[in-house]
């Protein structure tokens, strides 16, 4: 690292406390600390994660760095502050928010995520830091740097879309969730959790987004050889909302200990909006299903789904293994 960026991790330390005062110590944070309260946050979480309150004031932290010697121009570069051309002066990127550390994997603050209070309001519910120096997107896994043990020990990732969704599992007691920065999970992700782990839970939200998230990440994450299963939410609830209707305990055996295996949950897939009546759709079924299981299963795997295959669309177990075999022929 460069002194610039040391620079800016010190920034970012700084800022972290200081939001986090805000938060837990001051009339200003009430409403916000109210907000996590009610959304079922413990003050055990919040002190872990060191969650904070940006005050919705123009000048409040470029004024601190500013005092503290920090260069305001760094500080802009690495996102905290903006540098408004027209008079040459700085301000607060992050205004009444609540402020959420995003750290690397060696437990360093190098980002923020601010959420608004309220919902419904006009700007984006969630303002990330922009990319910096010391903050690239695609890289960053919320919460790596405390989940690592938890995955050693368990020998799984759970993989979740929203770093909310990673708090409140951390509330349910599940300590080896990690969640990516708002973007779909890239290559250097998975580099990431290859290194550390053989097995992952993909658990994303329950809506349609979700779902077609969670089927790349499985293609990506199976593709780079790790075991891949996927734990699917209903009614469109994230892990968040689940945990809060149906409870942790509920969330553990009911959804994570009952994940679908990867072939399971690619049928699943392949099989939504179709209709077995329609032979287009059953012979496009067919052939995706077939395609995921030709050179990624066992001979006791490859059986188990061509009989349900078989089942579920009133082909002969005959003619669907026979396919198999052209497709196999096809393949190689
Ligand atoms: P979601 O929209 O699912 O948010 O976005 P959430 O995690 O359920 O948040 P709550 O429960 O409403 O507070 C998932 C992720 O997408 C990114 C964030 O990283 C979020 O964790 N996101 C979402 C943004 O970056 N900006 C947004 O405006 C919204
Ligand atoms: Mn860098
Ligand atoms: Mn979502
Ligand atoms: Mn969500
Ligand atoms: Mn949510």
């Amino acid at each position: 690292l460069s002194p610039t960026e040391l620079k800016m991790l010190d920034a970012h330390e700084f800022a972290t406390e200081f939001y986090h005062h805000l938060l837990v110590n001051t009339e200003d944070g009430e409403q916000a600390l109210q907000y996590l309260m009610e959304r079922g946050f413990t003050r055990e979480l919040i002190d872990t994660h060191k969650i904070g309150w940006a005050l919705p004031k123009w000048d409040a932290l470029a004024t601190l760095l500013e005092r503290k010697g920090f260069m305001l121009e760094d500080m802009a570069t690495c996102g905290l502050i903006i540098h408004k051309e027209i008079d040459d002066s700085y301000f607060d990127r992050f205004r009444g928010r609540i402020m959420f550390p995003i750290r690397d994997e060696n437990g360093k603050v190098i980002a923020f995520s601010g959420r608004i209070l309220n919902s419904d309001a006009d700007e984006a519910k969630y303002l990330n830091s922009p990319e910096s120096p010391i903050f690239h997107k695609s890289q960053v896994l919320y919460n790596l740097d405390k989940a690592r043990a938890s995955i050693r020990k368990t020998r799984k990732a759970v993989l979740m879309e929203g770093f909310i969704d990673v708090l409140a599992a951390n509330r349910a007691g599940v300590h080896n969730a990690v969640a990516t920065m708002g973007t779909s999970l890239t290559p250097q992700h998975v580099q990431k959790l290859k290194r550390l782990v053989e097995q992952i839970t993909i658990c994303y939200d329950g809506d349609n987004a979700g779902f077609e998230a969670a089927k790349r990440a499985a293609e990506m994450l199976q593709a780079e050889r790790l075991k891949i299963e996927v734990a699917v939410l209903p009614d469109k609830l994230d892990p968040d909302d689940y945990i809060h209707r149906y409870g942790a305990e509920s969330f553990t055996n009911q959804i994570l200990e009952k994940p679908f295996a990867y072939i399971a949950f690619m049928m699943m897939h392949a099989r939504r909006g179709k209709n077995f009546q329609f032979e287009n759709d059953t012979f496009q079924y067919i052939h995706e299903v077939l395609g995921h299981l030709v050179g990624k299963t066992s001979p006791i795997e490859r059986d188990l789904y061509i009989n349900q295959l078989a089942k579920e669309t009133n082909i002969t177990k005959e003619a669907i293994e026979a396919e198999y075999r052209k497709f196999e022929g096809e393949q190689v």
